[in-house]
């Protein structure tokens, strides 16, 4: 018997699964920036980063060396909101959205959202994050970051990966993953 096709390029449009926005959520450092650039461009959609997304306050806070509180992100949160809303026909989104809240403000502009959780062990993203040149992360970040996550729950369209694999793999595993809870 033949194969069917690959889901998705190359060959041909993209399979309906895959079609839609999408926000690569995570702690910092646990790839959300690489794999949302290379899951875009397997998918063949526009991809945006949320770091790029906020408010001149916002970043004068942050380069002050304060933290950003909930009213802070707020603002942050309705800009990536309507990035997300533009692209119904495919975008990828690289956004901690660690809080439930933060997911459900941005869901509240693109309803049907979907999330991809890359999930790591706090060894393996310290790790990584240490050999990051020029990038230093205090331990105590790491660990606010890991206190504040609130894991996808059962209600919210979603896919949680292990990031101790290749950027490849991870980005296989998601297409995988979504091409085949379709066709069950
Ligand atoms: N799957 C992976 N395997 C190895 N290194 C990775 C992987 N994903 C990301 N990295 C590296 O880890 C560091 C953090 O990744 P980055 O995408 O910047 O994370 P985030 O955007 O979540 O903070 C970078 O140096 C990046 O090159
Ligand atoms: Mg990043």
């Amino acid at each position: 018997m033949s194969q069917p096709p690959p889901a998705g390029p190359p060959g041909g449009p993209l399979a309906g699964p895959l079609v839609g926005p999408l926000v690569v959520m995570g702690v910092s450092g646990s790839g959300k920036s690489t794999v949302g650039a290379a899951l875009a461009q397997r998918l063949r959609v526009p991809f945006a980063d949320a770091d790029d997304f906020h408010p001149p306050e916002n970043i004068a806070k942050m380069t002050a060396g304060h933290a950003l509180d909930d009213q802070d992100r707020y603002p942050w949160l309705e800009s990536v909101g309507a990035w997300l809303a533009a692209h119904p026909d495919g975008g990828v989104m690289s956004c901690s959205a660690l809080k439930r809240s933060y997911r459900d403000q941005l869901r509240h502009h693109a309803a049907g959202l979907r999330f991809l959780l890359l999930d790591g062990s706090r060894e393996v993203i310290a790790k990584r994050q240490a050999s990051r040149p020029g990038h230093f992360m205090p331990p105590a970040l790491l660990t606010s970051q890991f206190a504040t996550l609130e894991p996808l729950e059962p209600d919210e369209d979603g896919v949680v990966i292990d990031v101790d694999q290749s950027v490849d793999a991870i980005v296989q595993g998601y297409v995988d993953t979504v091409t085949r809870s379709e066709e069950s």
